[in-house]
């Protein structure tokens, strides 16, 4: 009998505390493609007095047997979705038979086949798909796993320390792992499989050798040696900045080419994505080292944050995401440019987050309601959440923030905690009090500030007052605590003291109220005021500055964030005002002068002028409009970068032929590469033959960021040389599928009317595949995200085709389809025409008879 459900939401504040601790599990895996067996033996201690059920999650199971203390028992309903056992003791062992069907599973949640591998995914909600359990992050259990397969998989993987292993009767192997960590199930890992290894040690500070393996399909050893060096940067600056140290003995990574995300934090058995692990530089771009780096640090620094300690729900899930995101920031920023690192990171708010808050899925970085937990693994709960935590380390300053980090530590080792018990140690431990701070956890939306400058000539005081508005689509917020900090410049470009009768004022003003006013005395001229340095707050500032102060401070300002924002600006307002008067339609003088030299001074670091060249992205500059004006946005884009290209193509020429590739992958090579790579994009503009063959030279380099560069360039600019470059990258690269998805990125990039007939003829490409989410996110992903002009056809048509593969993929994997939607739901913001044809597409998603959890929340918001 079954009902239709409609699916319910969860709300943080409903949590209850378990009803059983589950001490300890052992379990025994049978593999088989179709059906393996799981045995489950959990030792269990009641937590509350009286009655009370044990109500075990589990979904798409097959039962095959329960038994309590050793004997058969049928004291128990079966639900849908739970195993509820009735009457048990306080203290017992239960013993539970299941079986599964990897090979049908292609979630790629739970138990499933990667190309020839068995493996897992359980967080979030995963491991239910494997056995009934409490499948829930505060119940915390020792595990022992025992895997038997065929010979043929010669790797049997799980977390913790390798007990035992050995051959069997029937012809079959298995080994035994311990896990000698309590951890929540989401953290339980399983591999199978025949793979090449790298290995390698590290020696911990305190002298333990910890053994490190790199697991890989065969043939791929040499694409290794980067991931492995990450990885020990990563354990060496965890030491030294956060002085946390490995605890197992051994750690261990597998690459897997089927995977939803970039990678996971298992428990001394990290699961990655090829694509996050795999990389040498005929074959990877810069751009992929840096990725490659950030993310093995990432899912190192979990052993501490997210691991040691967890998180008591999922709604809490910020608790260890954005601390892990912020540590990996600090990680990139530490080894390589902070300023790039901090460049990147506010696109990603400005652009991803800020639009997230804004529109029907807005939510706080600790929500409070959820129907499926997959859609909270977001830009808000991860970016966001980690702006928080940078927030917190602007208001304490380094010192205070480790001595909040280590009594965190102190407090939480081994348990299952909350962002309340984490700002509690940073208050605590800084005596700095956070209470109005947390309102942050609470809060949806960007706030704004209005910001006005006076300047009193006879006084010489400069008055900055603060007006701090709430979000246009959570207009109930409470003001917040906002580290809003300044640089004030002179004239001549000096930093200018803050004081105000005689008393020094912190560059970090506290803004608290909703109106606000801060005054610096002293002044013989009025300033130039840099707001917002480094992004110290996730806000929108409203102001006009001049261009002239925004030249000023292009120039002077002592944070190159603040130089690049301030020129981003620039840009901002030139299309703007193009857009607004269309007589204004080429950039002025100024602004090319300021291009021009910075390619033929070319100061400072590289990566950053390559980065200064660039025009602000198709969603930057959509940001700035209620309803966004898609045709014009892309046709001024357009031509600025024409003119850019044919006032400055002597410039770049010389620019690109005197900057010199080592091919290594040092920063100063990179910081070449990406300039060259820049001169490129502009010179790929202008039909030259001179121009073509610079082209098709990169192109045929064996350096994959000249070779993308190059093919990119031309892409974008619709040059003739497209098609001839892309077919001979295809024949060379259709052998390695991770190459290949870049090629689909610039085949789902490629302007012109025909560009959705051809995606759906690469649907047949030998490369391609539905059930991958990397062939999907390159292929459809691309063209949603960057192929502007033609997914947002007026006809339609666009849509149409997103449309359409997520009809499809709803049913082979939802959590994909799920990140797939993302660009429908900011239908809202678009022109009528075009809103009314996105809307038809969510509505037509919503009707369908099999919608998974993970649309149907989304969907449904969208159209609320
Ligand atoms: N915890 C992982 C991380 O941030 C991400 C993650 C969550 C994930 N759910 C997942 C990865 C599902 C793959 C599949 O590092
Ligand atoms: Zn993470």
């Amino acid at each position: 009998m079954t009902a239709t459900k409609k699916p319910q939401a969860q709300y943080l504040k409903d949590y209850q505390a378990p009803p059983y601790f589950i001490e300890h599990v052992d379990l025994t895996f049978d593999l088989a493609p179709l059906n393996t067996r799981v045995t489950s033996v959990i030792t269990l201690k009641k937590a509350v007095a009286g009655e009370a059920d044990l109500a075990l999650d589990g979904i798409e199971l097959t039962l095959i047997s329960v038994a309590v203390d050793d004997v058969a028992y049928s004291d128990y309903t079966l639900l849908d979705e739970q195993l509820v056992i009735h009457n048990l003791p306080t203290e017992c062992q239960v013993t539970i038979v299941n079986d599964i069907s990897p090979k049908t599973n292609t979630s790629l949640e739970g138990l499933y086949l990667s190309g020839g591998a068995y493996c897992t995914q359980c967080e979030a909600q995963g491991f239910r798909k494997i056995t009934y359990y409490l499948d829930r992050p505060d119940v915390l259990a020792s595990f022992d796993v025992t895997i038997i397969a065929d010979q043929s998989y010669r790797h049997l993987l799980s977390n913790g320390n390798k007990l035992t292993q050995g051959q069997l009767d029937d012809g079959r192997h298995f080994a035994k792992w311990q896990d000698p960590f309590k951890k929540p199930s989401y953290l339980f890992a399983l591999v199978a499989g025949d793979f090449d290894v790298l290995e390698d040690t590290f020696v911990t500070k305190s002298g333990r050798n910890i053994e490190l393996a790199l697991f890989v399909d065969k043939g791929n050893l040499a694409k290794t040696p980067h991931a492995m060096t990450s990885l020990k940067k990563s354990m060496q600056w965890d030491e030294q900045r956060f002085n946390l140290e490995y605890d197992l003995d051994i750690y261990m990574i597998v690459a897997v080419d089927f995977f939803n995300m970039g990678a996971m934090e298992n428990k001394g058995l990290n699961i990655f994505n090829s694509k996050c692990v795999l990389a040498n530089q005929e074959t990877a771009t810069d751009k992929d080292y840096h990725t490659i780096e950030s993310i093995v640090g990432h899912e190192y620094f979990h052993n501490w944050t997210g691991n040691r300690v967890t998180c008591r729900d999922w709604f809490q899930l910020s608790l260890k995401e954005g601390l892990t995101v912020f540590r990996d920031q600090e990680f990139s920023s530490d080894l390589g440019s902070r300023a790039l690192n901090r460049i990147d990171a506010v696109k990603v708010m400005r652009t991803h987050q800020f639009s997230e808050d804004a529109g029907p899925m807005a939510h706080p970085i600790r929500p409070e309601q959820v129907i499926e937990m997959n859609n909270f693994y977001t830009v808000t709960v991860y970016d966001k959440g980690a702006e928080v935590i940078r927030m917190m380390h602007t208001l304490l300053g380094e010192e205070k923030f480790q001595l909040g980090m280590a009594l965190y530590f102190q407090r939480h080792d081994g348990q299952a905690v909350t962002c309340d018990d984490f700002v509690a140690a940073m208050s605590d431990a800084s005596g700095i009090d956070l209470t109005q701070f947390k309102r942050w956890y609470s809060q949806a939306g960007t706030p704004r500030l209005i910001v006005e400058q006076e300047y009193n000539t006879e006084e010489g005081i400069f008055t900055l007052s603060i007006e701090q508005l709430a979000p246009v689509n959570q207009p109930d917020n409470a003001p917040l605590h906002i580290p809003f900090a300044i640089e004030l410049l002179d004239r001549q470009g000096q930093p200018v003291p803050l004081s105000f009768a005689g008393k020094p004022i912190d560059h970090v003003l506290d803004v608290t109220n909703t109106y606000q006013r801060f005054s610096f005395d002293g002044l013989a001229t009025k300033p130039v005021a840099v707001l917002l340095e480094d992004f110290s707050a996730p806000c929108i500032v409203e102001q006009h500055t001049t261009e002239a102060d925004l030249l000023h401070i292009m120039r002077f300002a002592r944070s190159d964030f603040s130089r690049w924002d301030a020129q981003q600006q620039l840009l901002i307002n030139a299309v703007k005002a193009a857009i607004e008067n269309p007589r204004e339609h080429s950039l002025a003088k100024e602004v090319i002068n300021a291009l021009r030299s910075l390619v033929i001074e070319r100061k400072g670091d590289l990566a950053l002028i390559a980065e200064l060249l660039k025009l602000p992205s198709f969603d930057t500059l959509a940001a700035e409009f209620a309803v966004i004006p898609v045709d014009e946005i892309v046709a001024i884009t357009q031509q600025f970068e024409l003119q850019i290209a044919k006032q400055l193509q002597c410039e770049f020429i010389a620019c690109y032929q005197s900057l010199v590739d080592d091919g290594s992958v040092s920063a100063d090579a990179v910081a070449v590469r990406a300039l060259k790579g820049i001169c490129l994009h502009y010179l790929a503009k202008i039909d030259e033959p001179e121009h073509a063959q610079l082209l098709c030279d990169a192109a045929n380099s064996h350096n994959m960021t000249n070779v993308l560069a190059a093919l990119s360039a031309v892409v974008k600019a619709d040059s003739p040389l497209s098609v001839e470059l892309l077919n001979q990258f295809d024949s060379q690269w259709r052998h390695d599928v991770l190459v290949m998805d870049k090629w689909f990125a610039l085949q789902a990039m490629q302007g012109g009317d025909n560009a959705i007939v051809n995606i759906n003829k690469l649907y047949e490409h030998p490369c391609f595949d539905f059930s991958n989410p990397n062939r999907v996110r390159a292929l459809v992903g691309s063209f949603s995200h960057f192929n502007t002009a033609q997914f947002h056809r007026k006809d339609g048509a666009g849509y149409q085709l997103l449309g359409d593969l997520l009809v499809k993929l709803n049913a082979i994997n939802p959590q994909n389809a799920s990140r797939m939607l993302t660009p429908f739901m900011s239908w809202r913001r678009y022109d009528e025409v075009r809103s009314m044809a996105m809307k038809a597409q969510l509505q037509r998603l919503a009707e369908l008879d099999n919608l998974s959890d993970d649309l149907f929340e989304k969907v449904d918001k969208a159209l609320q």
